[in-house]
């Protein structure tokens, strides 16, 4: 059976694959690994093992992978886009210093290794639409810079030492369970609370503005899929362009409508979070995911406008 640590357990993600995880390995098989300030609460909490585990301190994640024998490490630890541009240099700490731990402690331990990259790995001079897997890939956030170099030395660790590493390049994540902070396609969680609330949404993207977007229940289905994956059918490693919908502010504001009539959106464009978010891509091309390990996402706009308000409302009123 597998033994899993999860770093990052309570954050956006985490608190979600942590739970997914335990369903499908056993709950005392997956260590939900989290920081001082953020202690994992209610199921996440009750359901299973956790361990301070702060992926800055190498010899803390040894400590925890040693003592329940972890075979599989998730490393969901980042700062998002725009938190990351007011804090640089904590940005490159926790993503690539702290990923580095990771390797380095999955090489001595023989884990597997997944880190999230995103598509704020692409810059302004890749293709937008149909953004191919193997293309330019030079950004202008520290964010994306880090992501990039989280693909490239996940890369080098498998090649150069054989270390098991796979990701996905997320879109936007959607969920209704805890919130993302701090990322440009935040506005797209916001604006479903905004609605369920009964309050007007402040939109901080200009229309016309696409970005890739997916919704919570795809997203941890693609990192369970690719970790089982065969590895035989691997071509790519880090990271796979993965892709379920793509809209625009309107896009998404008309598809609540239609269970809101009378919600109200107003714009008021966010600088930094606009210049980000028109140097990402429109839409990804997922067709290696689809080759290369059946990725095949679920949700579309519609669906999971439906599901968010239902499960909001059980959430908020
Ligand atoms: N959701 C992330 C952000 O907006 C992108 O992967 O920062």
């Amino acid at each position: 059976m597998k033994k899993i640590l999860v770093i990052g357990a309570t954050g956006q993600i985490g608190s979600e694959l942590t739970m997914r995880l335990r369903s499908i390995y056993g709950n005392e098989n997956v260590v939900a690994g989290y920081i001082k300030g953020a202690e994992p609460k209610g199921e996440l909490a009750e359901s299973g093992p956790s361990e301070i585990c702060d992926v800055t301190d190498a010899e803390a994640i040894a400590d925890v992978v040693k003592k329940h024998h972890i075979d599989a490490i998730y490393n969901l630890a980042a700062l998002l886009s725009v938190v990351a541009e007011g804090k640089p240099r904590l940005a490159w700490k926790i993503g690539i210093d702290g990923l580095w731990n990771v390797l380095e402690v999955a090489r001595e331990n023989g884990c597997s290794v997944f880190t999230p990259s995103s598509i704020g790995s692409f810059g302004p001079g890749t293709p937008a639409d149909g953004t191919p897997q193997d293309t330019v890939q030079r950004p202008r956030t520290i964010y994306g810079v880090s992501k990039v170099t989280t693909e490239l030395i996940s890369d080098y660790y498998f090649s150069k030492y054989g270390v098991d590493t796979r990701s996905v390049r997320f879109p936007g994540l959607i969920s209704y369970v805890t919130p993302p902070g701090g990322g440009t396609t935040d506005y797209a969680v916001d604006i479903y609370y905004s609605a369920v609330k009964g309050e007007k949404f402040i939109c901080p993207i200009a229309p016309n503005t696409y970005m890739d977007m997916m919704y919570m229940p795809d997203a941890l289905n693609a990192c369970v899929q690719l970790m089982e994956a065969d590895p035989s059918r691997l071509v790519h490693r880090n990271g796979f362009n993965i892709a379920s919908m793509s809209f625009e502010p309107n896009e998404i504001y008309q598809a609540i409508r239609k269970f809101y009539p009378d919600f109200q959106m107003e714009y008021q464009v966010d600088a930094l979070k606009q210049s980000i978010a028109s140097s990402w891509p429109n839409s990804l091309d997922d067709s290696c995911a689809r080759t290369e390990w059946d990725w095949k996402s679920a949700y579309n706009l519609e669906s999971m406008t439906a599901d968010m308000i239902e499960r909001l409302k059980i959430k908020l009123l």
